[in-house]
């Protein structure tokens, strides 16, 4: 598995971003942060060679869906080879930002948490709050988007989101912060919850908890 991660890298390291998959800490540190107790419609961005999709279709309810979303067609063609007998699990060979066709030809309305471990860091400006609105656009009201980076610049953008929370985690090489956007609009609010395009810092209700 990791030997496929390392050729993945050097094909492609800017868009893989990482010579090792994610550290088994990490993983469930990952999957703690989601309630597995009822069915769940959950989106994975980036999965790679599947790491985090592994303990999360463990875990998830025999009624519940993953969706996996993987550029790589190497990965995405391992992931296919993985999840073969499990029809709970959907593997897109696709862009993230494929997620609301993927959800709408599936007849899932919405998604309760979406996981990701692409490298927004690199993404440019406009495909990064493209991508945030979709993510958040297709949460349902009180769920979660979760994502594990080795900066935590993502915050400075997710403004759409009402409340977020970070902790730095050592236990992974490299280092990541986990941070958890929550999806909980107010029954009063009308209208499209939008990113304000220039607001790079100071976000309105997200705090960060750096305890790692
Ligand atoms: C750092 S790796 C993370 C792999 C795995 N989740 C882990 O924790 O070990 C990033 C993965 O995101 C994928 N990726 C990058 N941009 C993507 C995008 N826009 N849509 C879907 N997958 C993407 C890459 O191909 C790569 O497999």
């Amino acid at each position: 598995m990791s030997a496929l991660f390392f050729k993945r890298f050097l094909k492609r390291p800017f868009q893989i971003a990482s010579i090792v998959p994610s550290s088994k800490a990490l993983v469930e540190r990952v999957a703690n942060k989601m309630d597995f107790s009822q069915r769940r419609v959950i989106a994975e961005y980036g999965p790679g060679e599947g790491v985090h999709s592994r303990k999360i279709a463990r875990r998830m309810t025999a009624d519940s869906h993953l969706l996996l979303f993987e550029l790589d067609g190497a990965f995405a063609r391992d992931l296919t080879r993985q999840f073969a007998d499990d029809p709970r699990v959907h593997v897109i060979h696709g862009d993230a930002a494929t997620l609301p066709n993927e959800l709408r030809r599936r007849g899932f309305p919405e998604c309760d948490y979406i996981l990701s471990g692409i490298p927004f860091s690199i993404l440019p400006i406009e495909k990064k709050r493209a991508l945030l609105q979709k993510t958040y656009d297709a949460l349902a009201p009180n769920g979660a988007f979760i994502i594990y980076q080795v900066t935590n610049e993502l915050k400075q953008h997710a403004t759409l989101f009402e409340h977020g929370e970070s902790e730095y985690f050592l236990q992974n090489i490299p280092p990541m912060f986990i941070t958890v956007f929550h999806k909980t609009p107010s029954p009063h609010r009308r209208g499209r919850r939008t990113a304000k395009p220039k607001r790079l810092s100071g976000l309105v209700g997200v705090g960060t908890d750096s305890s790692a």
